[in-house]
């Protein structure tokens, strides 16, 4: 059974983001697989390694966002990007607390409700207006992009 709702999440005119926003949630995936493990009494090192590769992906997506936005000269660019900012520094809190005080329902409900919840609208909005942004210089005739 899928954690996340891949139809929820729409098809931007940037490959290279729909292929980043994929791989999120395939990484997210996976830590439902182990989470669930975990809960069942398996160990907790797969979810620790597989939150690891979650922030080390999530901090790489928003990094090629924020480098065609700045190469761009994207208006929004540091709304955008104090976003970013607000949920790495969020998932780092969290993975956090999951390591010092072990509480899997609590890491279970940060990742399956709110970044799920927060991923789609963030899709739908600041990325969509980015992509459009981005897609409509580079199909410009005087576009450096
Ligand atoms: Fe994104
Ligand atoms: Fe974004």
């Amino acid at each position: 059974m899928p954690y996340i709702d891949p139809s929820q999440i729409p098809e931007l005119p940037l490959a290279f983001m729909n292929s980043d926003h994929a791989e999120e949630v395939r990484l997210l995936e996976d830590l439902g697989v182990a989470l669930d493990a975990h809960r069942k009494g398996g160990a907790a090192q797969p979810v620790l390694e597989r939150l690891a590769l979650l922030a080390v992906h999530t901090r790489e997506h928003f990094l090629r966002e924020e480098q065609v936005m700045r190469e761009t000269a994207f208006p929004a660019y540091p709304i955008h990007k104090a976003e970013h900012d607000r949920v790495l520094a969020e998932m780092d809190q969290e993975a956090r607390r999951f390591r010092e005080g072990g509480d899997p329902a609590r890491l279970w409900s940060y990742l399956f409700e709110v970044v799920p919840a927060w991923f789609v609208q963030h899709i739908r909005t600041m990325d969509h207006m980015t992509a459009r942004f981005v897609a409509a210089r580079a199909a410009a005739p005087s576009a450096r992009v």
